[in-house]
């Protein structure tokens, strides 16, 4: 009995070695419900083109449901004889219903028959990740309503620059996560492509109907035309969904992991600005104080870990004459990898943010919670609202640059005093310019400051409002 399937040809059989160098079927075992699907696409046109019998189809249709419940159940066994996960199930489907097993991969090769089981399966990812995507932006939003009138220092180069309300700083990284959900949807575009029909490279002599292919596996586009893989060179060679995919997954982790600095340091007891709940946290093992912030700091990490599979896959493709080579294989580690970071970053950032719902009623509890007071003292330091003034001279009929010149006086004086602009006497003020009045107190304050930056896109609560109320509709 042969245990390989092209074995007629060989004097020899495999080396142990080489058998388990090569094979793949203990990480591609996962693509097993998209190749399933894939064959059973195919052997309904198959039977349709009349290539196979109605028969056949039925009897691989019996023989992949079987499959499919030995898979779901456990019972199913995996043998690295039989290399990857396509040759397994064909060689079970075989065993169950005989020939009809063995028309099956007629005019396929597992060329194209890879290519559709990833395409397939990174479709159903990807629809999961923007389900994800949405829930995070979600609850930065929630977050965000809440904390509209917290102020906080924004920062240009880590220094005290500008006043600016928390819910305007979330927002800013739901306008990040919004453009990966953008990326998400455009790679899904590429990836939900036919490559089956392209046979092993050249394209085949039956007489397949690709695009009825295509649509029962619903490759199709938002009119509902077929979606092809138009070169059976390309077909079953290309694989820049993959690496389209992974550069999204990469550039949503690299937002992951500024937001993941940002909460590090507000926890730090040098800020204070926001707690997460404890189940986020750990203790040390050696100093009790300790709540340390390790979710956080392992999504910095993981980043890593994805745009290390970017530069993986890239590299993979570099070197590639057409069409396919057993390279190619190496794909799926990086890209289930990817998947899986990506993911569970995303579901764990959702609940670190947005809290648990309680059942009992239906509040969302345990999320992030923010120290309105320490933000508020923090943007009190620093002079950050040193602009504001250059600004109210200006409206004086100050020139700018004479007005910037002056308010760096000032600051120097208050530094000297260790006091704050809004601290200096109104006659000390005047000391630097004479048209500055009373009402200099209100664009000195952190408020006044925010109020004022009313333009779209603006830190001002009148503006951050109308920006939450945009995502509501967007994000409904
Ligand atoms: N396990 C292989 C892969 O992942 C399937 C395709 C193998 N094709 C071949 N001609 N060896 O790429």
């Amino acid at each position: 009995k042969k245990s390989q399937a092209w074995s007629a040809l060989f004097s020899e059989p495999m080396s142990e070695l080489v058998k388990r160098y090569t094979a793949s079927v203990f990480f591609d075992k996962r693509l097993w419900l998209a190749d399933i699907t894939g064959s059973l696409a195919h052997a309904e046109m198959l039977a349709a083109q009349g290539i196979i019998g109605a028969d056949d189809r039925a009897a691989i249709e019996r023989g992949m449901a079987q499959i499919r419940s030995e898979i779901e159940a456990g019972t199913f066994e995996w043998k690295l004889d039989l290399e990857d996960v396509h040759l397994n199930i064909e060689a079970r489907l075989t065993q169950l219903v005989g020939d009809a097993g063995k028309r099956l991969h007629t005019g396929r090769s597992r060329n194209d028959q890879v290519a559709t089981d990833v395409r397939l399966w990174l479709r159903g990812e990807i629809d999961l990740i923007s389900d994800l995507l949405k829930e995070l932006q979600t609850a930065l939003v929630d977050v965000a309503e809440n904390n509209v009138e917290v102020i906080l220092p924004g920062f240009t180069h880590l220094q005290v620059a500008q006043p600016v309300s928390f819910a305007h700083h979330l927002l800013a990284y739901v306008e990040m996560f919004a453009r990966d959900a953008e990326r998400m949807a455009d790679v899904r575009r590429r990836t939900n492509r036919l490559p089956l029909g392209s046979a092993a490279l050249a394209g085949t002599t039956y007489p397949l109907d690709r695009e009825r292919v295509a649509v029962s596996l619903g490759m199709v586009d938002d009119q509902g035309l077929a979606q092809v893989c138009q070169n059976s060179l390309d077909g079953v060679s290309d694989r820049d969904f993959a690496i389209e995919f992974t550069a999204a997954a990469s550039l949503c982790m690299v937002h992951i992991s500024r937001f993941s600095e940002e909460l590090i340091l507000w926890m730090s007891q040098n800020f204070g600005f926001v707690k997460i709940a404890d189940r986020f946290t750990t203790g040390s093992s050696i100093m009790p104080q300790k709540k340390n912030p390790d979710v956080p700091e392992l999504a910095r990490g993981k980043t890593g870990r994805v745009v290390g599979h970017l530069m993986g896959l890239l590299t993979l493709m570099k070197g590639q004459p057409l069409a396919y080579n057993k390279d190619n294989q190496e794909d799926k580690e990086p890209l289930f990898d990817t998947v899986d970071t990506l993911k569970d970053t995303l579901r764990i950032f959702c609940e670190m943010v947005g809290g648990q719902l309680n059942p009992a009623n239906g509040q969302k509890e345990g999320g992030i919670t923010v120290n309105a007071q320490a933000m508020e003292d923090a943007a009190k330091k620093g002079y950050a609202t040193a602009t504001d003034l250059a600004d109210y001279l200006v409206k004086k009929g100050l020139p700018f640059r004479d007005a910037h010149e002056t308010v760096a006086h000032a600051v120097k004086a208050a530094t000297s005093h260790a006091c704050d602009l809004s601290e200096l006497p109104l006659a000390v003020l005047q000391g630097f310019n004479a048209s500055i009045e009373k009402d200099v107190y209100e664009c000195l304050s952190l408020r006044g400051s925010l109020n004022a930056r009313n333009t779209l896109g603006g830190t001002a609560p009148a503006q951050v409002l109308s920006q939450i109320a945009r995502h509501r509709t967007r994000l409904a």
